[in-house]
């Protein structure tokens, strides 16, 4: 096995330890602008910079949390404290990632549907990132996004899962474990059995495209999203959804694969961590040969970000609203969480 095999076998075996998961704090400028306007914060350097600081500085998630994805900024930004949000983080064993993706855009004629971009150069960049995280950076993560309706066609899933797998490969070539994040979207009144049939063709297309492309699936993580109905129709049973998702992972992944990741989606703090609980039951209950586990943004962060408003007195009570998080998502990780202990 080559040296960077060993590492990325060890990055893995750390990111999916039980009872852990994976803070995505890789909110791109946008999406964390939007995030601050939800408390009527301006997001600037230094606001991000504080945001970031309390999450990450929070004692003890390191016992519920193992990776935490980084958007470009934060990779070699200073904490308070001086060490960068890399080496912060690398400080408590936990290992700190990188969102390689440049957002989408769209397509002419796929329209609505729409394509990941951030190819370009990505070998460059990856050599980069190694350089600006002092080498603690340990995996990449890629997301594209597919909507339910309209039905996403075999040749537009084929070529976005084939971008997926190019930026696996180049993730691998250098040495870090790409987290691959195909996330079928809650937008819209789908019925579940609709969104399990769009995941499964979707993750059967993605390893499909990384064979192809000689990715090793075993030094893989996949990010998905849980089997849900619509977001505009009814809330599903937290049941329900363990025992679809769990069907559509057996149809399309193959068991070399590792672990799943999940992404919240859209879904509330709750939600998620109870959904995670049965998810977590049922891949019990069908002797899954894969880890399963959280990467949340949203869901773990929510109820810090609302807590925090922008303010330096109410740091302390922000970081226990996500250990909090962080902590129920462990146990929910292991099929031991009940919403009695919220
Ligand atoms: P959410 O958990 O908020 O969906 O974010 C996860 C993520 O990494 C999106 O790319």
């Amino acid at each position: 096995m080559t040296l960077d095999a060993q590492k990325m076998q060890k990055t893995i075996h750390t990111l999916l330890t039980p009872g852990k998961g994976i803070l995505a704090a890789d909110e791109s400028s946008g999406t964390i602008k939007k995030r601050f306007a939800s408390i009527a914060l301006e997001s600037t350097e230094e606001s991000r910079r504080d945001y970031r600081d309390m999450l990450l500085t929070t004692q003890g998630y390191q016992n519920f949390i193992s990776g935490v994805i980084l958007y470009d900024e934060t990779v070699d930004q200073k904490s308070r404290k001086g060490p960068t949000f890399s080496e912060t983080i690398a400080a408590r064993g936990v290992i700190p990632g990188i969102k390689t993706d440049e957002g989408k855009e769209e397509h002419p004629f796929w329209n609505p549907q729409s394509l990941t971009r951030g190819l370009n150069g990505l070998g460059k960049r990856l050599k980069e990132y190694t350089d600006r995280s002092n080498g603690t950076l340990g995996f990449t993560k890629w997301r594209q996004v597919i909507l339910v309706d309209p039905t996403p066609s075999v040749s537009f899933l084929d070529y976005a899962m084939h971008i997926m797998a190019e930026q696996a490969a180049w993730s691998q070539s250098e040495g870090y474990v790409p987290i691959c994040e195909p996330e079928i979207l809650m937008d819209g009144s789908h019925a579940l059995d609709q969104c399990a049939s769009v995941t499964s063709r979707t993750l059967e297309m993605l390893y499909t495209c990384m064979e192809a492309q000689q990715v090793d699936p075993a030094l893989t993580i996949l990010k998905t999203n849980m089997v849900l109905s619509g977001k505009e129709t009814k809330k599903d049973a937290p049941e329900d959804v363990g025992t679809a998702t769990l069907k559509a992972f057996q149809a399309s992944l193959p068991s070399s694969m590792p672990g799943i990741v999940f992404l919240s989606g859209g879904q509330s703090s709750v939600q998620a961590t109870e959904n995670l609980n049965a998810c977590a039951l049922q891949a019990k209950k069908v002797k899954a040969p894969w880890i399963l586990t959280f990467s949340y943004g949203r869901a773990l962060q929510d109820d810090a970000l609302k807590t925090w408003g922008g303010k330096n007195e109410n740091v302390a009570a922000a970081q226990e609203a996500f250990l909090k998080r962080a902590r129920l998502n462990g146990l929910a990780q292991r099929g031991e969480y009940a919403k009695t202990m919220e």
